[in-house]
């Protein structure tokens, strides 16, 4: 989604700016501008398309830009008004002399730009953003002092943001706040910065503030002060970032989504580390405030998510219903928020967020906490917006993940989801030591099992190109790995744009097996030891006998498996009830290699965001 980068300082405006935005290219834009105060004139260059088109801009106009003492930057995902130069931020007033950049929705912009046009204001594009630009210049007018004019703006705003303002004739300072959408200062000596996220400024400084909902940021070369929303002055306390600059590089594989596939035996191991000491020992969740007492007054959990947070979220259920008894519900944040829920003070509410700041989740949780329940976090930022909500935690500890695709953090959501049910049997007292014995003796296994099936990439690879050109594809599973299944095909169809699709294994007679034929690969995900494996090779039978293309993701080393299956991904043995964890690893290779073989962009796919930030 959209991104911010702000800049006061010595070094080279725009380059900061330029590679500021640069960090943020992941979360997915379709157009980037920046804005810089130059021979004490506002200049503004905004360009449709990826940033390269900006800076192409820029070189043309390189004689025009000097003297350059401030700038902020954006890119944009369009919400009001289509993905157009026009539409690009950042926006300025009427008379050219102030300027904004915005992430968020503007909720009653179209009142407030009623009432700005009869004032005289000239609107030229059709976004919300410009409204605000408008607003603050007149407020402006009657002030002439920047920040009060921001404050008096901010108080007739609805909706979402994250702003950063600059004026011309206040050359000293950007100015900078948020109300549900993340910004960040990022503090320098004799140079601070702004970013709606850590990368836009990693490079320079390991320093940052988080700005708090309605504060508002001073940011000059030299100092910063913050507000609340009277403007009244406040302290804030300077965090150390753990991140390297490092992080946001590929390290030589040729996509981010590679290098973060390869990454997950370590950060299965990172995730462990500190949590599971050792298979005799009770698991430890330092920031989960739940207890014996707690768990009592327990009668059910909801777990709320999106997307592939939603999938990590399924498994959990059946975790946490098969492990302790407790009734677990479901559901898709954007679902949950637009019914009457019977969420109370005796539900336990679990929001799972790669990003920590997606909207949808960040109203349930809302809303959830408003009805008295007690709200667990599982995110992989616990800097975000979600974080912040918690009254329990559960940070994931992936590390940042640039590729839009999830797929490291989907792996540490999952087993975040069995150190959550263990420990909740723990608490429970609902399994048996030898079996919880066991499930911790696999957990630890588990990174070496995935780095079997990372060093045995060419089988996935044969089959990903052998199938790359197929229009549809469909993945079954049952039980428990179900949502390995349906994340397959969200991988899939989310970076190759093949219509994939997930179906529980036992409902393909119920209507999905109109669509098999000869055309239709169908990958079915079996796993030997358990309940499902015998159910799904019938109804795999059942898929063969009318043509469908089989493909086989499984740990069975069952010769006769090749006479039902086209191609047989082999898997390192694992028990059923931990084989999620391991089986979403080549269904992530095979999406990967399917998107590289198509040439297709995979960090970036079309239409989608890093993190989405509108409901
Ligand atoms: O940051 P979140 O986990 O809350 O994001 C939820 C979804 O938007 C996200 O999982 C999305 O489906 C990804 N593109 C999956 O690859």
């Amino acid at each position: 989604m959209c991104g911010i980068v702000g800049y006061i300082g010595k070094r080279n405006v725009v380059d900061v700016l330029i590679k500021g935005l640069e960090t943020l290219e992941y979360r997915g834009y379709d157009s980037a501008g920046i804005a810089v105060n130059s021979d004490n004139e506002i200049k503004v260059y905004k360009k449709i398309g990826k940033l390269i088109n900006l800076k192409n801009l820029l070189e043309e106009k390189k004689n025009e830009i000097n003297n350059v003492t401030m700038g902020i930057g954006h890119i944009r995902w369009a919400t009001h008004g289509g993905a157009t130069d026009i539409n690009a931020h950042p926006h300025t007033c009427t008379c050219g002399k102030l300027v904004v950049v915005h992430n968020g929705i503007i909720e009653n912009f179209k009142e407030l730009k009623e009432d700005l046009i009869k004032k005289g204001c000239v609107f030229r594009s059709q976004t919300d953003t410009e409204t605000i630009a408008h607003l603050f210049a007149h407020e402006y007018g009657k002030t002439h002092d920047l920040t009060l004019a921001v404050k008096k703006g901010l108080e007739q705003i609805k909706g979402a943001y994250a702003i950063c303002v600059m004026h011309k004739d206040e050359p000293d300072k950007i100015i900078a706040s948020r109300k549900n959408a993340p910004l960040v200062i990022g503090v320098g000596e004799g140079e601070n910065f702004i970013g709606s996220d850590i990368p836009a400024f990693i490079e320079y400084t390991k320093k940052a503030i988080y700005l708090e909902d309605g504060e508002i940021a001073v940011v000059k070369e030299n100092s910063l002060e913050f507000f609340d929303a009277n403007l009244n002055k406040i302290e804030k306390k300077i965090e150390q970032l753990p991140w390297e600059p490092v992080a946001l590089s590929k390290l030589g594989f040729k996509h981010f989504m590679l290098k973060e596939i390869h990454e997950q035996p370590d950060v299965i191991r990172n995730v462990l580390n500190g949590k599971l000491f050792d298979i005799d020992e009770p698991i430890v969740l330092d920031e989960v405030k739940i207890d014996k007492e707690s768990l009592k007054n327990l009668n059910r959990i909801e777990i709320i998510a999106c997307g592939t947070s939603l999938h990590a979220a399924m498994v959990g259920k059946f975790l946490i219903e098969d492990f302790t008894g407790i009734a677990v519900d479901v559901e898709a944040s954007s679902e949950y928020i637009y019914r009457k829920t019977v969420t109370n003070d005796k539900t336990l509410v679990i929001g799972v967020s790669q990003s920590g700041e997606t909207a949808d989740t960040i109203t349930a949780i809302r809303q959830a906490k408003d009805k008295g329940a007690h709200v667990l976090i599982i995110t992989n930022r616990p800097d975000s917006s979600m974080a912040r909500y918690a009254d329990s935690l559960i940070p994931v500890s992936a590390g940042i993940e640039i590729s839009v695709a999830a797929t490291k953090s989907y792996t540490a959501q999952v087993l975040s989801f069995y150190l959550l049910a263990i420990k909740l049997a723990e608490i429970k007292g609902t399994l048996s030591p030898e079996y919880m014995k066991n499930l911790k003796h696999e957990l630890i296994q588990v990174p070496v099992k995935i780095e079997e099936i990372l060093n045995n990439k060419e089988q996935i690879k044969k089959v990903a190109k052998k199938f790359a050109n197929f229009r549809n594809f469909i993945f079954i599973a049952r039980g428990i790995n179900l949502p390995t299944a349906l994340e397959g095909a969200l991988k899939l169809k989310e970076i190759s744009y093949i219509n994939a699709t997930g179906y529980s294994a036992g409902e393909l007679k119920h209507g999905p097996i109109a669509m098999l034929d000869e055309t239709m690969p169908v990958l079915s995900i079996m796993i030997p030891g358990g309940v499902t494996y015998d159910k799904i090779l019938s109804n795999s039978e059942e898929a063969k006998a009318r043509n469908a293309r089989l493909i086989a993701l499984t740990s069975s080393k069952d010769e006769n498996l090749k006479d039902i299956f086209e191609d047989v991904i082999t898997i390192p043995e694992i028990p059923e009830m931990l084989s999620p964890i391991v089986a979403n690893v080549p269904c992530q290779l095979l999406a990967y290699y399917i998107a590289e073989f198509l040439g297709k962009d995979v960090d970036q796919p079309r239409n989608l965001a890093k993190s989405v930030t509108v409901e």
